[in-house]
């Protein structure tokens, strides 16, 4: 994830007047997903560019992302007001935007209402305006059914597909509705002090004088009491500091790095662990990605932080497949950032949960078994590999690893915190991660 992405930015209020093209621009959105596009893709496609984009960006998305967290929610309330789906899928989107907006804003129901039908005035030669009116009007009069019915349905009451309910019921039974719950809240905003340029107490102090009220979150993570735009955070363009979740940080202090190691961030784009480690101590880092066009944002990270070096190399590749970028000179330490399917910190990015399907799990282990059995014969004796997703599905944390040690008898677990992996639950202090340290025999 970008740290600098737009993720954690709130949208500001926006009058009732922007609404109907910011329906239509969500709606837009919301069919791009609903075809298989993630978000952050079909944010770049659909919402035309020049100064109407970006006046409406900011509402286009909040609006987006709240019909993407609520979508169970929207699908359950339209299949009860409709006797047969909608033949419009855009009208549908439309709909499921103004849902959304309508149980989050109830005090603006009729604005609401209105706005949705000058929307579908553009959709479909406006065939569908009185379609809209009355499946929204249904909805404002049958609103405490519906709401009670809804608690009975698991996809509109969690608010995450049934077989990813399932899932976290099996491998959390003690906190699946907890992290269920975490799911659909907006993600706390925490940002890292890059100590090269700055102290922690300093940098608070800078944050205070913006009047951004922060909490401490280790040694140099400070949580904003409420998101803002980077473009907003004192020192950020000079960086002074990264956007990087709580959780995340965690990475980089596991690792237990020293001055001088080799040290191997297999899986690096767009940069924030990497870049952590380079502001902790003075390395030898190839930081790799598989991606070229991600792996360009590591460089931009560096260059803003200030961390490039002659001890520091950014290249493509295959973490898979070492033969073709490494120089055979073994790696004291190793992050294995794996791709995994992020179901740790899907209220980022809402459309996941949609997205993904329950083969995508099998997937993800298989490409994550590969790149760490193939980084092992890199890891010199006594070095360690920090193996970290953010994810909360056992297959790709626990049994990844358990499965790994039956593999590699020269291979041990540390513990952490005394536990054999630290398993990190979305809640309001960070995101899911799960963190497994390996040591070479
Ligand atoms: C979880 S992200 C890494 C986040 C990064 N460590 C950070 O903190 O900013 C996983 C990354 O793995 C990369 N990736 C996926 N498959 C890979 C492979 N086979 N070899 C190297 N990188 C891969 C993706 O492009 C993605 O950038």
């Amino acid at each position: 994830m970008n740290p600098s992405s737009t993720l954690s930015t709130p949208a500001p209020a926006h009058t009732s007047a922007a609404l109907a093209p910011a329906f239509s621009g969500a709606a837009n959105l919301i069919l791009a997903v609903l075809s298989g596009r993630t978000l952050d893709a079909a944010l770049a496609d659909t919402l035309p560019s020049g100064a109407l984009g970006s006046a409406l960006r900011p509402a286009v998305m909040d609006l987006a992302y709240a019909t993407l967290r609520s979508f169970g929610r929207g699908d359950f309330f339209l299949a009860q007001l409709m006797a047969k789906p909608v033949s419009d899928v855009q009208i549908r989107c439309l709909l499921l935007v103004a849902l959304a907006r309508l149980e989050a804003r109830p005090e603006q129901a009729y604005v609401i209402v209105d706005q949705a039908v000058t929307a579908a005035a553009g959709i479909a030669a406006g065939n569908f305006k009185g379609l809209v009116n009355g499946v929204l009007r249904n909805f404002l009069r049958q609103q405490n059914d519906l709401l009670s019915r809804a608690k009975t349905n698991p996809v509109a009451n969690f608010q995450h597909p049934a077989w990813w309910i399932t899932r976290i019921k099996k491998d959390h039974p003690q906190h699946w509705q907890a992290i269920l719950a975490a799911g659909n809240t907006h993600p706390p905003m925490t940002l890292r002090v890059n100590r090269r340029r700055t102290t922690s107490a300093d940098f608070f102090t800078q944050l205070t004088k913006q009047g951004l009220a922060a909490q401490a979150v280790g040694e140099l993570g400070w949580r904003l009491d409420k998101p803002v735009p980077v473009a907003q955070i004192p020192g950020f363009a000079q960086g002074l500091c990264s956007v990087q979740d709580a959780g995340a940080q965690r990475a980089a202090q596991l690792l237990e790095i020293a001055p001088g190691q080799r040290v191997l961030d297999a899986c690096a784009a767009p940069g924030g662990k990497a870049a952590h480690l380079l502001e902790l101590a003075d390395i030898s880092l190839l930081a790799l990605d598989s991606d070229p066009a991600r792996a360009t944002l590591i460089a931009d990270n560096f260059t803003r932080l200030g961390l490039h070096s002659e001890r520091v190399a950014i290249r493509t590749g295959d973490a898979a497949l070492p033969d073709t970028w490494w120089d055979g000179q073994p790696f004291e330490r190793i992050l294995a950032d794996v791709p995994c399917t992020a179901s740790g910190v899907v209220r980022r990015h809402p459309d996941a949960k949609w997205l993904r399907r329950p083969t995508d799990i099998d997937r993800f282990t298989r490409a994550q078994a590969r790149i760490i059995d193939a980084l092992w014969p890199t890891l010199a004796p006594g070095g360690k590999m920090l193996y970290a997703t953010c994810s909360v599905f056992n297959a790709e944390n626990d049994a990844q690893i358990a499965a790994f040690i039956g593999r590699h008898a020269d291979a041990q677990r540390l513990p952490i915190n005394a536990a054999p992996f630290e398993q990190l639950l979305p809640n309001a202090d960070h995101d899911g991660f799960f963190y497994a340290l390996l040591q070479k025999n």
